[in-house]
Parts: structure tokens; sequence; C-alpha cells
């Protein structure tokens, strides 16, 4: 094994669960930094000390503040950035602003999105919309200009995952945004498997909404997912899924009809989920701090070594051998994956599986190689002893 200077290891302090196991499931559950426990005293603090006053002193704008540092992360001008309890819940808010009315009632999303998010397209069909579910041709990729072809005037959204949570498959977003935008269709992205492990800039990419979450490369722990909203669309976006957060006099406690704010708020609905943005940001600022640039040049090297030890054993890799088109994590199509998962876990090897996929190695920036080989080497002998 070549000696790497690596400077990113300096953070490994920062992650104890990185030292205590062999942690290679950031795609999944990224580690928790200590000072997410600091941020938690904080809230605690400001809810014991301040009180009531807390919601002025901070808490009523936490879904745009820390929302502002999720925007530094994506490239986006900060107040387009709005924070919501997970993904499913942000989309569902997009959705719920648009009419599937008129001769535009198609939403075309891809067979290898998220299945939280294919239920919410699916129950949209309640509200006239048809779903166009563009097949996989072989279960891990998705060919971008099929989705391409499914788009035409009649679709009122397309909605996909960026990075495939099966195969960590990088989907070939271009062809896609070029032509919903031709045919003046907007883009709602789910970007969870894509923020914190490859840069994205959103303004560059054109996309009109783009969704992710905390839980994975942003190491920012459950209960957080965030909504980017292209600054020139908020204005006449008025969700349906909406409360009184969304309100511009909300202690108006007017009955109704609804108005809506004119910044980010307009988003939001009820009571903000305030313990977990205090949880959130610590891992928010250190992705940041670390920059995600940095991770995906470790990330890289990383994901190319277990590829190169499973191609070495004969082992199917169902995940794109081309880095470029590769996430964070690699999916290794070994027998009886849920067996090996669990021998690992029983080893202290933390790492998930996935069905048709097999088992998932996801490393980030606060792994050494050591951690990698050291996973490998334990799936090896896993593998080799079934
Ligand atoms: C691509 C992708 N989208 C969405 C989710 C989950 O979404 P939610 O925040 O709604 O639980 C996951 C994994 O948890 C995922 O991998």
């Amino acid at each position: 094994m070549a000696i790497v200077h690596d400077e990113l290891l300096a953070w490994r302090e920062e992650f104890p669960l990185a030292r205590q196991a062999t942690h290679l499931i950031a795609h999944s559950l990224g580690a928790m930094p200590r000072r997410a426990r600091t941020k938690l005293a904080q809230y605690l603090d400001q809810w014991d000390t301040r009180g009531i006053r807390s919601w002025e002193d901070a808490w009523w704008t936490l879904p745009l503040t820390v929302g502002d540092i999720l925007a530094d992360i994506l490239h986006a001008p900060h107040g387009s950035v709005t924070m919501h309890p997970n993904v499913t819940l942000a989309q569902a808010i997009v959705l719920s602003a648009i009419d599937f009315q008129g001769g535009r009632d198609r939403l075309v999303c891809t067979a290898l999105d998220f299945p939280s998010l294919l239920y919410l397209y699916d129950g949209l069909a309640d509200r006239g919309a048809r779903v166009t579910r563009v097949p996989s041709d072989d279960g891990l990729t998705i060919d971008a200009q099929k989705v391409a072809d499914a788009i035409d005037e009649r679709t009122a959204v397309v909605a996909l995952s960026a990075v495939l949570f099966k195969s960590a498959a990088i989907v070939d977003l271009a062809p896609v945004i070029a032509k919903a935008h031709k045919v003046g269709a907007p883009v709602l992205l789910d970007a969870y498997q894509w923020i914190g492990a490859i840069p994205l800039d959103v303004t560059a990419l054109g996309a009109d909404f783009v969704t992710g979450g905390s839980v994975k490369y942003l190491c920012g722990g459950p209960g957080a997912g965030f909504l980017y909203v292209r600054p020139d669309l908020l204005s006449s976006l008025k969700p349906r899924l909406t409360g009184w957060i969304a309100h511009p006099e909300p202690f108006g406690f007017d009955p109704g009809p609804m108005r809506y704010r004119d910044d980010g708020l307009r988003l939001l609905n009820g009571t903000p989920h305030v313990p977990c943005l205090y949880a959130a940001q610590a891992g928010y600022e250190i992705v940041r701090e670390v920059s995600v640039e940095a991770i995906r040049a470790k990330s890289m090297r990383l994901t190319a070594r277990i590829v190169e030890f499973a191609r070495e054993r004969g082992w199917t890799v169902n995940s794109p051998l081309d880095g470029a088109r590769r996430g964070g994590s690699v999916s290794l199509g070994v027998a009886d994956p849920a067996r090996v998962q669990k021998e690992l876990d029983r080893r202290n090897v933390l790492c998930d599986w996935r069905p048709g996929a097999g088992v998932r190695f996801g490393p980030h920036f606060y792994n050494s190689d050591e951690d990698v080989e050291r996973g490998l080497a334990e799936l090896s002998d896993v593998v080799g002893t079934a």
C-alpha cells in the first residue's frame, strides 16, 4: 500500500466513533462530530435560560439560518435554502404547490428513485397526477436520455434522484434539465447521496428545486432535511402543505384565507424541529470547512481501492467502475449480503446492504486508508467462510 499524506485525518479526533469502529457507512449514517454535543448543550442552555424569548433570539428563523450553511455548500445564495424534517416532507412541500391540471398532469421520475419518494409521487394520483417511472435497464443505473425522452409538454414536474442509493451511480442531469426547461417543466432533485460527497453548484446546474438530508455525508444526524428553491421561483410558490410559520403575520392568528411571506419561511408549515437543527449544524459547518472538493478527492481514492480489491477477487461491483460516475459508496454483489453485513457488524465493521446491490461500503473524510483495508480484509474473510 502506498503511503499517502492525508491532511483530512486531522479531523479523525472530532469523530470518536471513527476510532472505535471501522466506520464505512457515511452513505447511511455519517459519524457524529463531537461538536454536535456542544450544539445540543447550547440548545438546552437557550431553552433553560431564555425560555419563550428563544423564538425571537434565534429559533423562529433557524430553518433559514441553518439553511444558509448549506447554501454555502450548494453554492446557492443565502435565503434560498430552508430546513425541514426530512427529504420526503421537503419534496411534499414543493409538490403540494404544483398543479397537475390544464394538460400538464405528468410527473416523470425513475424506477431507482428512493422508495419513500416513489410512494409520495404515486399518492399524487389523487390530485390528478399521472406518474411516468422511467425504468432502469440493469437495476443499477438510469439512462438520462430515456428520462429526457419521457419529458414533454404534458410534464408538470420532473422528480429524480441525482445519485442512486443502491449503486451510487451518478445520473447525468444535464440532458434531463435541458429537456425539462425546453418544455417549461421544473426539475426537483433528490441530492441526498450527493450532498457532502460530491461538489454541487446548484446555480450552475440550473436546478429548480434540490432536496437532501442530514444523516449521511453531512454528518448532521436525523431530523433535518433541506430544500433549495431557485430564487426567482420563490415568490410564485404557494405550497398547499403550509402553516402559520409561512404566514407574514403568524401572531395575528388570522383564520384565513392563507397569505404567504415573501422570504423562504413561506415554505415552512408548523413549529420547526429546533433540537435537530442545533445538532445538525455541527456536521454542516465541518463539511463546509473541510470542503466538499477535498472530501471528493479522498473519496475517489478510497472507493477506487474498494473497487480494485473486489475485482481482484472476482466479486461483482454493483457501482460504476469509473470513479467520475460513482458517488461516495461502493456496492459489492457478494452472496447473502444480509449474513455478511451482520457478521461484519459483529466484527465491528459498520456497513449496510441493499437488495439487488449487495454490501455497501461508504468511507468518508475521517476514515484512514487502514480503515478501508481492515474493512476489506474482514469482508474477504467473511465471504470466504460462507
Ligand atoms: C437517495 C435518498 N433519498 C432519500 C432518502 C431518505 O429520505 P428521508 O429524509 O425522507 O428519510 C435516502 C436515505 O435515507 C436516500 O438514500
